[in-house]
């Protein structure tokens, strides 16, 4: 059965922008978005990542974006924290949350965070002990669960693996990436079933990416499964610098006109969200990925 509300948790500010290409993107237009991204009603932002400069330029000034969003009460500001560096320094920026982040693919860690799944979950330990004091929530992703660009199909159960052991460390959710988009439903049904066998339902997130328009057939998968946490990005903003060819998440504006026509309540303002993604993609100069955005925004 779909669930009666579902949390929409915005991705732009983060999995959006850390691949734009050319200069960096001024710190002011990522605090713009996410102000405006609170105004929209959405609870839960990513914000910006802690990771080395040198792999993702775009997220060098996250202390600085931190620093500068008008926090809005009732709205989790997040980010990535690969390691108890980037923890600590996300810490003395003041975030709400923080994310861990691994994958079902051996080829797909080493290439996206330089080292092989086991070593990343050591890595993490530190990360869910000091975020455990500071009682700060750690959420988990696992990528490349319905397909790596390097190594093609992933087993179900090595992404049951990997998001059971990301839960047993103390992860409060797990979000499940398809990095490179190439799901399709069967086979984003049957993922989760083989993760729901090992992680409870209301446990997990999907977060998947639109390479192949295939998104939001298999958000409609999932969500008659019982997801009730979706991954999203205004105007489809976004990629992964280590997937080549990938393109951003499913657009928030089309996950949240799906959810609208379902009688699924989010708690987000359809109209005020087109017009961030226009904003947006008029600030970046950027063809608007969204196709509900391109229906009702009017320019
Ligand atoms: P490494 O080279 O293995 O580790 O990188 P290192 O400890 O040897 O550090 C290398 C350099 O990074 C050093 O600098 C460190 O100081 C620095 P250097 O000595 O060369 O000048 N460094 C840091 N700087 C700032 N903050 C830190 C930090 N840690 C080390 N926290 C590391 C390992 C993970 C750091 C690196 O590989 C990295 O930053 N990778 C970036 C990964 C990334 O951001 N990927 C994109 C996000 S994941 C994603 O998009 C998928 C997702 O959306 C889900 C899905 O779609 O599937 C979540
Ligand atoms: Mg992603």
């Amino acid at each position: 059965a779909f669930p009666k509300h579902v949390r929409l948790v915005e991705m732009s500010p983060r999995d959006g922008l850390q691949n734009e290409p050319g200069p960096v993107i001024a710190t002011g237009i990522k605090t713009g978005l996410i102000n405006r991204l609170a105004d929209c009603g959405l609870t839960h932002i990513e914000s910006a990542s802690f990771v080395s400069p040198k792999w993702v330029p775009q997220m060098g000034d996250a202390a600085q974006v931190m620093a500068g969003i008008k926090r809005k009460a009732g709205v989790r500001y997040s980010v990535l924290t690969p390691n108890l560096r980037g923890f600590e320094n996300a810490l003395a920026a003041g975030v709400d949350e923080v994310a861990v982040f691994g994958a079902a693919s051996e080829s797909f860690s080493q290439k996206n965070i330089n080292c092989s799944i086991a070593e990343s979950l050591e890595r993490f330990m530190p990360v869910m002990e000091a975020a455990k004091q500071h009682n700060i929530p750690v959420r988990g992703y696992v990528s490349t669960v319905l397909g790596c660009p390097y190594e093609g199909d992933i087993a179900p159960e090595q992404v049951a693996k990997v998001a059971k052991d990301l839960a047993d460390m103390g992860c409060y959710e797990i979000s499940l990436g398809d990095t490179i988009g190439v799901g399709t439903p069967l086979k984003a049904k049957r993922m989760l079933e083989a993760v729901a066998a090992h992680v409870p339902m209301d446990k997990l997130a999907a977060h998947f990416h639109d390479t192949y328009g295939q998104a939001l057939a298999n958000l409609y998968a999932v969500l008659e499964e019982g997801v009730s946490v979706i991954d999203a990005s205004v105007a489809g903003l976004g990629g992964c610098p280590y997937a080549k060819g990938a393109s951003g998440n499913v657009a928030t504006e089309d996950v949240l006109y799906l959810l609208n026509g379902l009688g699924i309540e989010t708690g987000v303002d359809l109209d005020k969200l087109v017009a961030t993604g226009e904003w947006i993609t008029h600030e970046l100069n950027r063809h608007n990925g969204s196709k509900v955005g391109q229906a009702l925004g009017g320019n």
